[in-house]
């Protein structure tokens, strides 16, 4: 193994082009934690990672004046993956729109195309009691939000902020969707189900939006016509926040817009006791003549300003975001599963960082977090 980075050897290794962009807040310190796994399954798997680190949102505002480089844009896109950590913070509340952190990471989202979003909410039985839920309204909860990401309020035109003649100003934003964004999100969620429960559930507000009423006209259609065995159903976005949480067990595959997906994968998140343990994917169409899929994996919680640098944060949610990507974009499932057995013997063995902690509980730092999870995979792979 020792010299399959010499000359000649490498070439025969299937290697796996990751970009890493650790980003701003605790994105820095969760992604250590990370790369310590990454190297593990370097060292020990039948891989090879080539792994490359860049800047976005703050961080590479800061060095460079704009959210995400030209070149750091054209090496995400050039990548097997990219694996981001998370961007934004106060410091740069007053930056202009244009160069927010935020703007780092819709424009990774709009180029590759990565429209479909992958926020599964999986309840761990260990973690059953950080919930803020019942214990059993949780237990055993594993559903999919599967969020249209490239489109929607987020893109849409016009938008602005104008200023009237009184005075005053008047600000715009507008949701946008065609048929094709509708019918593509949809196919990948139907497509989904049928390796879990079977069952999807569209979300919109066709009681209100324009946009609402084509999405369920066009859902409607395409369930029928290409999905027939698939279990599905309509539901407003307001009842469907309501559901989550009255009844989460109702769902299996939720398929909705760029915004609602925004609020109702925030609400599932919370259900699983904390935004710390949730990973998330987003995913390109695949190109028919290359056979390959922008990919992008992160954590479904944000920068965390106020414990950033600190070592306390949970770096389970980026780690579960590169389980994402063994399964997704590399097609590791026994890699994959090997992860996530290794959260949850770290989870069973007691240790919780101080999202996932009740009272009681032994907290542990990020950093012994990162530790126990390679200790644990030590042992999985003795
Ligand atoms: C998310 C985040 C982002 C979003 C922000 C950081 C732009 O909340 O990924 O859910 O609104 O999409
Ligand atoms: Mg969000």
């Amino acid at each position: 193994m020792a010299d399959r980075h010499t000359a000649g050897i490498t070439s025969m290794v299937a290697n796996k082009k990751l970009l890493v962009l650790p980003g701003d807040g605790i994105g820095p310190e969760v992604m250590g934690e990370v790369r310590r796994v990454i190297d593990w399954m370097d060292r020990r798997r039948a891989v090879t990672f080539e792994v490359s680190e860049g800047l976005v949102g703050g961080a590479a505002y800061d060095a460079g004046g704009t959210a995400l480089s030209d070149e750091t844009m054209a090496d995400a896109a050039a990548s097997d993956a990219v694996l981001l950590g998370a961007v934004g913070g106060p410091k740069w509340a007053d930056v202009p729109r244009v160069h927010r952190p935020e703007a780092g990471l819709l424009r990774l989202r709009k180029e590759m195309d990565l429209f479909a979003n992958l926020r599964p909410a999986l309840v761990f039985d260990a973690l059953v009691d950080a919930s803020t839920l019942k214990p059993e309204v949780v237990r055993g909860l594993d559903i999919l939000i599967l969020r249209e990401l490239t489109g929607g309020v987020y893109f849409g035109q016009p938008r602005g902020v104008e200023t009237l003649p009184d005075g005053s100003e008047r600000g715009v934003d507008t949701q946008v969707y065609t048929t094709g964004e509708v019918e593509r999100i949809l196919r990948v969620g139907f497509d989904l189900a049928k390796k879990r429960r079977n069952k999807v559930t569209s979300v919109e507000k066709s009681n209100v939006m324009e946009t609402g009423a084509m999405w369920r006209k066009i859902a409607t259609r395409v369930a029928a016509e290409e999905f027939p065995d698939v279990e599905f159903d309509h539901m407003l976005a307001d009842n469907c926040a309501m559901q989550l949480i009255r009844d989460p067990h109702q769902f299996d595959v939720i398929v909705t817009d760029n915004l609602f997906g925004d609020m109702l994968s925030d609400e599932a998140a919370m259900m699983t006791g904390s935004l710390g343990m949730l990973p998330s994917a987003s995913l390109s169409a695949m190109d028919a003549t290359s056979g390959r899929r922008h990919a992008l994996y992160e954590p479904v919680h944000g920068s965390a300003p106020d414990i950033a640098g600190q070592n306390k944060a949970n770096p389970l949610a980026t780690l579960l975001s590169f389980g994402m990507m063994l399964r997704y974009s590399f097609d590791m499932a026994e890699d994959a599963d090997l992860v996530e057995a290794a959260v949850q013997d770290v989870l069973g063995s007691g240790l919780r960082t101080a999202d996932i902690a009740a009272s009681g509980d032994e907290v542990v730092s990020t950093t012994r977090m990162g530790e126990a999870l390679v200790e644990a995979l030590d042992r999985r792979a003795a």
